[in-house]
């Protein structure tokens, strides 16, 4: 099943981003895919909001991988826009399994070297403030996570 959820400004987003925060787990991972300017990073930042992150929070384009330890668990934000097939160099698949959350924004770019389970989440741009977010669980503890934040 898919939960949809509409967002009409960066702060509905950052409240779906909190919601998810607060039913994390360790080595979760999420998905993020959609257009340039959709809100990934947005969604990234208000989930590390949450998990109390002190760190500023910033778009890891031309540094692929962030690590953020501040908060209550680690945070792995990547961003693979510009991998351009270089990934087996980057180990990624280490950090599904460090014990942190891992967010990667156009994870749709390296499906091959996504977990089976983690949360796909597909950003729809309907106008200049309107979103819509297709949110896609992979596994029972992603599903369950669906049902209580959804
Ligand atoms: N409903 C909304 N949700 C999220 N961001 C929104 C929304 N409405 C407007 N915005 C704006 O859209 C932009 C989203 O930028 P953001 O950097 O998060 O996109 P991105 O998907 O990470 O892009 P990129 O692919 O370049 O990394 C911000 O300027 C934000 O203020
Ligand atoms: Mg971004």
């Amino acid at each position: 099943m898919d939960y949809k959820v509409t967002t009409y400004n960066e702060q509905d987003t950052i409240e779906l981003a909190q919601n998810i925060e607060s039913e994390k787990f360790k080595n979760m991972v999420i998905c993020l895919e959609g257009d340039l300017g959709s809100g990934k990073t947005v969604f990234t930042k208000g989930f590390a909001h949450a998990l109390e992150v002190t760190e500023d929070v910033t778009s890891p384009t031309f540094n692929i991988i962030k690590e953020y330890t501040t908060g209550e668990m680690p945070l792995y934000h990547m961003d693979v826009y510009r991998l351009d097939g270089n990934i087996d160099a980057l180990g990624i698949e280490e950090y599904y399994t460090k014990g942190g959350i891992t967010i990667i924004e156009w994870a749709d770019t390296i499906i091959d070297y996504l977990p089976d389970k983690r949360l796909d989440i597909k950003i729809k741009v309907i106008d200049e403030e309107k979103r819509v977010f297709i949110m896609i669980p992979h596994g029972k503890k992603y599903e369950d996570l669906c049902e209580a934040v959804l």
